[in-house]
């Protein structure tokens, strides 16, 4: 009876991890005009050290991405950032306390990857930053560097940190243009990010950059 039971648990355990690794958000369509000029949101952009911890809208969320890595071409697939080579070795991760998404810029689509509020340990990792245990979402931009690697060799390392920066760049000023804050964060330990958000292990964390209501 109790191996019967316990079989069971270890079905419904498996069951519950199939749906959560298959469970995919399709994100509201971003718009392409807004309300503040780019010239106001570069002469707003300051980086904010204290959140309200109002949740963004999914409309703010999906706005925010697009900004990040949408796709702008469909026919060649190039994105709202440049990158050498088309190559694109870039990955982003939402964490929300409602778990770890990943967005995917194919469909303009978020893979839930965990249901854990994970940003207390985000804060941790991140030298104590109090404020992002406070923003409603951080976004960590990881690198894939053997992606640029293939075809630039030596270069590909400051090829994917600038394009970290473009990225980085886009969240920030879309952030005004809705009214928000955000700030990039690049003092954390790699290898306590990596474990905390499973990332595979070609991929490196490169920036954190929260999100949201400033106080
Ligand atoms: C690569 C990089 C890493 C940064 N890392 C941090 C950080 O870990 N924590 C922090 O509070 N600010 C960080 N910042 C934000 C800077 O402190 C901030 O940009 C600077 O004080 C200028 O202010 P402004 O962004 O409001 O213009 C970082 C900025 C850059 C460009």
């Amino acid at each position: 009876m109790l191996r019967k039971l316990l079989i069971l648990f270890l079905l419904l355990v498996l069951c519950t991890a199939t749906t959560l690794a298959a469970k995919i958000i399709t994100l509201p369509k971003p718009t392409k005009s807004g309300m503040v000029s780019l010239e106001e949101s570069i002469d707003k952009r300051r980086s904010e050290r204290e959140y309200r911890t109002n949740d963004l809208s999914q409309d703010q969320l999906s706005q925010v991405l697009w900004a990040a890595q949408g796709i702008t071409d469909s026919s060649f697939g190039f994105r709202t950032a440049p990158s050498a080579g088309a190559l694109y070795p870039l990955k982003i991760y939402v964490i929300k306390k409602d778990g770890v998404f990943r967005y995917l810029p194919d469909g303009h689509r978020l893979l839930q990857l965990s249901e854990e509020d994970k940003r207390p340990s985000l804060l941790r990792a991140s030298l104590g930053q109090g404020f992002i245990r406070e923003a409603p979402v951080s976004i960590v931009l990881s690198a894939n560097f053997s992606i640029t690697q293939a075809t630039y060799g030596a270069r590909a390392f400051r090829y994917v940190c600038m394009e970290t920066g473009h990225v980085a760049e886009n969240i920030h000023l879309q952030a005004v243009a809705l009214g928000l804050a955000s700030i990039p964060v690049g003092a954390f330990w790699d290898d306590v990010i990596k474990k905390v958000l499973e990332l595979p292990d070609d991929e490196d964390p490169l920036y954190i950059i929260p999100v949201g209501y400033t106080k």
